[in-house]
Order: C-alpha cells, then structure tokens, then sequence
C-alpha cells in the first residue's frame, strides 16, 4: 500500500492479488457472475485492509487448557453503505468480515449529460455519530457521487467515515478529499484520466451494468 501524494487519508492497495482480480474485471469477456465474484472479493480483501484500526476490548475466555483474558471488537456495530447501485456489490465482502454489521443505503445516479449525482434514496441506521462508516462504491470517477454520499451521512450525524473503492480517477481521488478532508479513502487501483462523459479510462465500463447484467 501506499498513500496517494502523500496524504496519510488517502491509502492506495497495490497488491498483485488485488491487481489480477482488477484485471479480469476490466476485461470486458468477463461476465456478470465472475465480475460480481471479482467485485465482492476485493471488497473483502480491502476491508480486511482497511479495519485494521478496529477497536478492541478484553473479554475472559475459558479455553479447553485455561481461562484467559483475550480481544473482541468493541463498540457499536460498524454500518456499511453502499450506493447504489454498483456499491451493493461489494457489501457481502464486507459482511464476510463483519457480519453484525448493519447496513443503510443511498440511492444516486449520475445524469448522463451533467454527471452530476441525484439523490432518489436515503435509509440510514439510527447513532451514526457513534459508528464506523464504511461507504462503498467500486468507481469513483468525478468523485461528484461519493461527495453527495458523505454529505448526507454526515448530515445525519455520520463522523467515523471510510470510503471504500475499487478503482478512481485522480479527479475523483482529488475532489473527495478536497470535500471531506477528514475521511479515510481506501482504493485498489488509480486509472489514468475520465473521458469526456465522465468514464474512468481504462476503468471497466458501467460497474453498475456489468454487476447486475443491464444494457
Ligand atoms: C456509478 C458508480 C458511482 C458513480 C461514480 O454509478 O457506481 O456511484 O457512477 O461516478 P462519479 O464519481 O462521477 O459520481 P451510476 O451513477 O452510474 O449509477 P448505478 O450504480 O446505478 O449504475
Ligand atoms: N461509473 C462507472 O460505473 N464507471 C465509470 O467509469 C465511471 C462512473
């Protein structure tokens, strides 16, 4: 891993794993059940990074030998949101980690023409100032998406957020953490550039289509 230009919030994973599983996804011979095979992996893989930091406390436990003092995570129960629709592929990975989690959901699409994010959802678990946050997206493109998605989990009380995605733009890298400064963006891969209506390039096409078969 590394930090993307050196900020410490935003962590790039570059392990050959995660890079081979990238690789079959782009391929657009890939079908809908690999990819969505591929998307659900390496958020489980990225999780597993990126709560590293999780809370713990001691608990006494007996063993077959003896009783002992050993970790469980504390706290409340972490939250996991995806937008929909591409970010609901990557929450049973998570869920593999930590299967109390809870799980809200945004709803959000880009307008084809603007790019720009429209809300049509929003169903969010109650003391979210007391959890973890892990949103996620498998493309961040313009980052217009995962900005409007961190600005309603904040205005519903949201702090502890981290941000996961597959592969970004350094666009949407760029204005995420100019937005949200205060959040962890946790990404496999940085493409190159956006094509003119917004595509990450090389990217892998419409996550959202090629997860659930559309178009
Ligand atoms: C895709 C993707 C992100 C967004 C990224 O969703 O899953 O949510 O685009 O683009 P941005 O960074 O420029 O906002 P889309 O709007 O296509 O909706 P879908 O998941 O329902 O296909
Ligand atoms: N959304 C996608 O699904 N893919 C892109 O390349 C950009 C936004």
């Amino acid at each position: 891993m590394y930090y993307y230009k050196d900020n410490p919030n935003i962590i790039v994973f570059d392990h050959p794993l995660l890079k081979h599983k990238i690789t079959l996804m782009r391929d657009e011979n890939t079908g809908t059940n690999e990819f969505r095979k591929m998307v659900e992996e390496i958020a489980m893989l990225m999780g597993y990074e990126a709560l590293n930091d999780l809370p713990t406390e001691n608990v006494t436990v007996k063993t077959p030998i003896e009783t002992c003092e050993s970790p469980v995570i504390s706290g409340k129960k972490l939250v996991v949101v995806p937008i929909l629709r591409a970010g609901l592929g990557m929450v049973e990975g998570i869920l593999h980690l930590v299967p109390s989690a809870k799980v809200g959901h945004i709803g959000l699409y880009r307008d084809p023409e603007t790019h720009q994010p429209h809300e049509y959802y929003c169903k969010l678990p109650s003391s979210l100032e007391e959890r973890l946050i892990v949103v996620t997206d498998p493309m961040l493109a313009t980052g217009g998406s995962g900005t409007a998605a961190v600005d309603f989990i904040k205005q519903h009380g949201g702090k502890h957020i981290k941000f996961l995605s597959i592969i970004a733009a350094p666009e949407g890298i760029e204005a995420l953490a100019k937005a949200h400064p205060d959040i962890q963006i946790y990404v496999a891969q940085v493409d190159r550039e956006l094509n003119k209506d917004a595509y990450i390039c090389p990217g892998l096409g419409d996550a959202g289509d090629r997860i659930f078969g559309t178009k």
